[in-house]
């Protein structure tokens, strides 16, 4: 079962092509509405992006290439947290006015954690509700490094600083609680712009250039996050087995390993390698006894985007599991321990929700409730979680806004009945 490439690296794929002079070829990419979003901000402002069909190439940049220009319209980022929350770091080391928008739920997440530090390296940053809320406006140049401790773990807080700092005088500095996904770390390192990785944060000396790496060709492994929606549906299905081939398991993003590790799952780990300075494997889930799990710490930030699903589960393993240090599941793109808990709920399962996660009381033997209507509340993870839950339940359940599967998985609905009638 090939999942979608993955979509954080899809992003700084594109990003990377962007500014550095020259074309570069990705292969793999996500076909998402989020990537195409990052797409389509940088065609506007004067990068060429050729799109390739699903499993086809795309291309980004040219010879000349590697700077941006002012775009003539507002720059909409869709559902895409990343896109404007990456884009608002690259475009800030740019003199150009930028409005940067999305839809209705991107325009509830907070953006005051990169509107503020990006003030203090010296853009101006405005939105409404005082700055805190999208649409964005941002006028940047003549950036200057901080020091910014992040109270919360977030790679997009990270990279949209790092971004600016390659255009800024000085030292980007960023601290974390626990270490976020580090692929843009990884990649500024292939383009050849040195930054000190240490145990609470990076640093970066700013106005770096980056450099073409030898090989332009950048191979996208698949998403872990896409195939964390299989393994779990073969987890719960005692007696089955699922190959997911090629998935990323970059130790700072590999915690759904660990998460089905101490669920009791069977899983095999393949043919470790490396692709485009990422590792990669063959992972093989057998659907056997589950035990109850407990998620929490420094784990959380490894599996942020897989706790929705990992919820669905814990539904199905005896006993109660507990989610707990991901608050921040609030400020995703629905109020992911709400929805959660209200999924599962709907399929008759009892949840506990607390300030900082739930704790969910599994039922391992009965079939979950069927005849519900559940609400995507325009997040794809929580549509793709309740399909998933839902081949577990008696009888029917109602999907609304089951198209939010597009922002990162277009053909979601056609893999999971390909696997279900295998
Ligand atoms: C992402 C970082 C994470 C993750 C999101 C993608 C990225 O968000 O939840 O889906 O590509 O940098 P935070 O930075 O808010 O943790």
């Amino acid at each position: 079962m090939v999942v979608p490439g993955d979509k954080s690296l899809s992003h700084r794929g594109l990003i990377f092509g962007a500014l550095c002079p020259g074309a570069f070829t990705l292969t793999g990419m996500s076909q998402g509405a989020d990537v195409r979003a990052t797409a389509d901000v940088l065609v506007a402002s004067g990068v060429p992006v050729t799109v390739g069909a699903r499993g086809g190439s795309w291309t980004v940049g040219d010879p000349q290439g590697g700077a941006l220009r002012e775009a003539p319209d507002v720059l909409d980022c869709g559902n895409s947290g990343t896109s404007m929350r990456l884009l608002a770091g690259l475009l800030a080391g740019y003199p150009h006015l930028s409005v940067l928008t999305g839809d209705v739920s991107l325009r509830r997440r907070p953006m005051a954690r990169i509107a503020q530090p990006l003030r203090r390296m010296g853009a101006t940053v405005d939105g409404r509700d005082g700055g805190r809320l999208a649409p964005l406006v941002v006028r940047g140049g003549d950036l200057t490094g901080i020091e910014h401790a992040s109270p919360i773990a977030s790679a997009q807080v990270k990279s949209c600083l790092l971004l600016a700092g390659l255009r800024a005088r000085g030292t980007v500095v960023v601290r974390e609680p626990h270490r976020s996904r580090d692929h843009t770390e990884r990649m500024l390192g292939a383009f050849g712009v040195r930054i000190e990785v240490f145990d609470d944060g990076v640093a970066m000396e700013g106005g770096q250039a980056l450099r073409a790496p030898a090989d332009t060709t950048l191979p996208i492994p698949a998403d872990i996050s896409a195939a964390a929606f299989f393994a779990v549906l073969a987890a719960i299905r005692p007696g089955s087995e699922l190959t997911l081939p090629g998935v990323g398991i970059n130790p700072t993003r590999d915690g759904l390993l660990e998460a089905l590790e101490r669920a009791g799952v069977d899983v095999t780990v393949a043919d470790r390698r490396t692709v485009t300075g990422e590792e990669v494997a063959d992972l093989v889930v057998r659907g056997g006894a589950l035990r109850p799990f407990t998620i929490g710490g420094a784990l959380v930030p490894r599996l942020i985007d897989e706790i929705p699903v990992l919820a669905v589960l814990a539904a199905r393993c005896p006993g109660t599991s507990t989610f707990r240090d991901a608050a921040d599941l609030r400020a995703k793109e629905s109020d992911r321990i709400a929805t959660t808990a209200r999924m599962l709920r709907a399929f008759g399962i009892v949840v506990d929700e607390q300030p900082d996660g739930f704790v969910v009381h599994g039922r391992p033997d009965a079939l979950l409730d069927g005849g519900g209507r559940i609400d995507a509340a325009h997040d794809h993870r929580i549509a793709m979680s309740a399909a998933v839950a839902a081949t577990c339940a008696a009888g029917s359940v109602g999907l609304l806004g089951a198209d939010a599967v597009d922002s990162s998985f277009p053909g979601f609905f056609d893999l999971l009945e390909r696997c279900l009638v295998r």
